[in-house]
């Protein structure tokens, strides 16, 4: 199939939303932006169009997918049962990256939760996809727009590079201007339950849910004996080609181990100094937001070239960086090192 691009640049926004909403309406399958990551978007009405999204990207039937809306006002059509924190969730976190799990409207379809009798759903931070919402008037099912398993995309060239010929068009927008996914939150849980962190912090979310707990997932590997309340947390995800270890050290000891290795690149801080080896920084160890921003393209970089390992300085688990980390264990499939 030959994918579209829909340059919103040369061709004008409208067009490209226009052209977009139609192939979506018509059980199509199109990359959109997002303020997080980009999305692999079809009909969440649509069973037919929800079954190419999974085909595309390779991903496990078992994980289900996020949807999302233009509208406050929308959320009835996804959701049942609204409970009245979801709603003061709404009006602090929307737009943005902040997804509800909640009873699902039987209207969408059970390939869209895959199987589950609830559904995960989010106001996204960008103007363009909420537009091609509107227009087409359908919530829009959205998974990360990348071959499962690899990171994330947050440019359209990333879009292109993991899923060109295998889906009806791309809407090229500016690159992601967080770059993690969005924080996911179960409501259908008493307490209430971080499923995945992301920009909107456990401390923001505490002023409205005091009793937040976060799911052991977050921080850890589920064994096999348990059963994922988020199904997208037990896969190894997020992993480029080359390898990853992740390394929980101070500056000094950081480079004193990275120094020892051979055919092998340190991703580090930009304060880390005395490091001997290839490196890449990856941002301020003290500026979480940055660290967000460009992991995933630097995680991808590392395939362009030809080193063995790649040793990752763990960030710290404050604020947003709690959601670097989480993405770091799995792309390392929780090979951690604590020096
Ligand atoms: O920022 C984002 O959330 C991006 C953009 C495109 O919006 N989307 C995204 O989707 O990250 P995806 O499919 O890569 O991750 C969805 C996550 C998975 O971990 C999945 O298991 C979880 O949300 N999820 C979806 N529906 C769920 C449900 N009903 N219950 C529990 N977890 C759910
Ligand atoms: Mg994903």
């Amino acid at each position: 199939m030959k994918t579209e691009i829909l340059d919103i640049k040369n061709s004008g926004s409208e067009k490209a939303i226009e052209r977009a909403a139609c192939i979506l309406k018509n059980g199509g399958i199109v990359a959109v932006p997002t303020e997080t990551v980009y999305g692999l978007a079809a009909s969440a009405f649509s069973d037919e169009a929800i079954k190419k999204v999974f085909a595309a990207k390779g991903r496990p039937q078992d994980n289900p997918l996020i949807v999302h809306i233009s509208d406050v006002k929308m959320l009835d059509k996804v959701a049942v049962n609204i409970p009245k924190k979801a709603l003061e969730l709404a009006d602090e976190f929307w737009p943005g990256p902040c997804t509800l799990v909640l009873d699902k409207n039987e209207d969408i379809c059970d390939s869209v939760s895959a199987g589950l009798s609830t559904v995960a759903v989010r106001l996204p931070d960008n103007e363009i996809t909420r537009e091609v919402i509107r227009a087409s008037g359908l919530p829009l099912a959205a998974p990360s727009a990348n071959v499962s398993g690899y990171p994330s995309p947050v440019s359209a060239g990333h879009v292109i590079h993991d899923l060109n010929e295998k889906i009806d068009a791309v809407l090229c927008g500016e690159d992601c201007k967080v770059g993690v996914e969005s924080t996911v939150i179960s409501l259908v849980t008493n307490p209430p339950r971080l499923l995945r962190p992301g920009a909107v912090t456990v401390e923001q979310l505490r002023k409205i849910l005091p009793d937040l707990v976060v799911d052991d997932a977050v921080l850890s590997e589920l064994r096999d004996t348990e059963k994922a309340a988020s199904p997208g947390m037990k896969y190894k995800h997020y992993s480029p080609k080359t390898q990853v270890v992740l390394v929980e050290a101070d500056s000094r000891k950081f480079a004193e181990y990275v120094n020892t290795k051979e055919n092998s690149v340190a991703v580090c801080f930009s304060g880390d100094s005395g490091i001997e080896i290839e490196k890449i920084v990856y941002g301020n160890g003290f500026d979480e937001a940055t660290l967000a921003k460009n992991i995933f393209n630097v995680l991808r970089q590392l395939d362009t070239h030809n080193y063995e390992t790649a040793y990752i300085h763990a960030p710290s688990k404050k604020g947003i960086g709690l959601a670097v980390y989480n993405r770091l264990i799995r792309a390392a499939a929780f090979k951690v090192i604590k020096l």
